[in-house]
């Protein structure tokens, strides 16, 4: 047994100015630090407001920032936050959700952002799927969305996602997530309609930090899973839609030169048009220095391009990103 510093982000949810408070704890190192916490509440302030419930890393209710970091609290041990932070464990509620008093945080962002993806099969009424019997699957379609069934909606990735505090309209980590599985699952018919229904802002501002892999107690890798919902966007909805013309357009600016060619990638994404709207943004970026001149092709180009060859290798391309057995265009 030790003596441990728990230093909590205190809020009353009425208005008044959030503080950290200390309270030391004897507690033991390989005890869960969601102990210390219960033990504080049970012996030195009643009023702390703590949300748990299985203790087992199940239902995924007491995530929380330990030492600025998304953690379960009923799994993160006491002694590897000790041996790191100078017998010091900070602990606030998770952020992008606001807080309703001390470490309890109300998840109507999370869950709305969750019911919006329809996180259920959608079955194509000509072929509903087998009464009374099981729906198979091959070990090659199971194998598509092995992780995201792990997810236990505990909202750390949401929580760590500086995309979601930025921009209302991204659905964040677990939600992109989740309509993966569903993009992927062959007995769902809304394929299309699906990834038609994450354009623009709500897959493609993603910034691609890992900070939600990271956060993830249940390795579900959500950003891997939002790369994979861009290829397939990619694929689906191609050079129609903004977040797609950008990536490919990226894509290609790269590989005929090696060098970013800001202009052009600009008119790839938005059009001559779309452009135009942007002169005012591209006179500011000269005046900050940036040259939107067309640079010449870097030394090397061929050993880029070699990459590119190695990558669209279609074997390759047909392995990563179809879902075996959609009608993906072009299977
Ligand atoms: S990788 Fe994307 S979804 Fe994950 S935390 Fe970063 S911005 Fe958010
Ligand atoms: S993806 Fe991981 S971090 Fe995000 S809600 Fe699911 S289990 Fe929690
Ligand atoms: S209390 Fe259930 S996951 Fe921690």
């Amino acid at each position: 047994m030790t003596q441990v510093t728990y230093q909590i982000l205190r809020n009353d949810g009425k208005g008044g100015v959030p503080h950290f408070q200390n309270f030391v704890v004897e507690i033991g190192e390989t005890e869960a630090i969601l102990t210390g916490l219960i033990k504080i509440r049970n012996e030195q302030d009643p009023t702390l407001a703590v949300r748990y419930s299985c203790r087992q890393e199940i239902c995924g209710s007491c995530a929380m920032r330990v030492n600025g970091k998304s953690r379960l609290v009923c799994s993160r041990l006491v002694g590897t936050e000790t041996k790191t932070h100078n017998n010091t464990i900070r602990i606030e509620p998770m952020a992008n959700q606001p807080v309703l008093r001390d470490l309890v945080v109300d998840q109507t962002p999370f869950w709305d952002r969750y019911r919006h993806i329809r996180p259920h099969l959608i079955l194509d009424p000509a072929n509903p799927l087998p009464q009374g019997k099981e729906s198979r699957m091959t070990p090659e379609q199971v194998d598509q969305f092995r992780e995201t069934p792990r997810c236990i909606a505990c909202a750390s990735c949401y929580s760590a996602c500086p995309a979601v505090g930025s921009d209302p309209d991204f659905l964040g980590p677990m939600a992109l997530a989740k309509l993966y599985r569903f993009t992927v699952d062959p007995r769902d018919a809304a394929y299309h309609e699906r990834l038609e229904g994450i354009q623009n802002q709500k897959l493609w501002l993603c910034l691609r930090c890992n900070l939600c892999v990271e956060a993830c107690p249940k390795d579900v890798r959500p950003a891997e899973r939002i790369v994979d919902l861009k290829r397939l966007a990619n694929q689906e909805i191609g050079k129609r839609e903004r977040g797609s013309k950008h990536s490919i357009g990226f894509l290609n600016n790269i590989e005929q030169g090696g060098l970013l060619n800001e202009t052009k990638l600009a008119r790839d994404s938005l059009g001559l048009f779309g452009m135009l709207g942007q002169v005012g943004k591209g006179f500011q970026m000269m005046r900050h220095g940036k040259s939107l001149k067309k640079h010449p092709p870097i030394q090397g180009l061929s050993e880029v391009q070699a990459i590119y060859a190695d990558l669209n290798k279609p074997e390759d391309i047909k392995g990563r990103e179809r879902p075996v057995g959609k009608g993906v265009k072009g299977e």
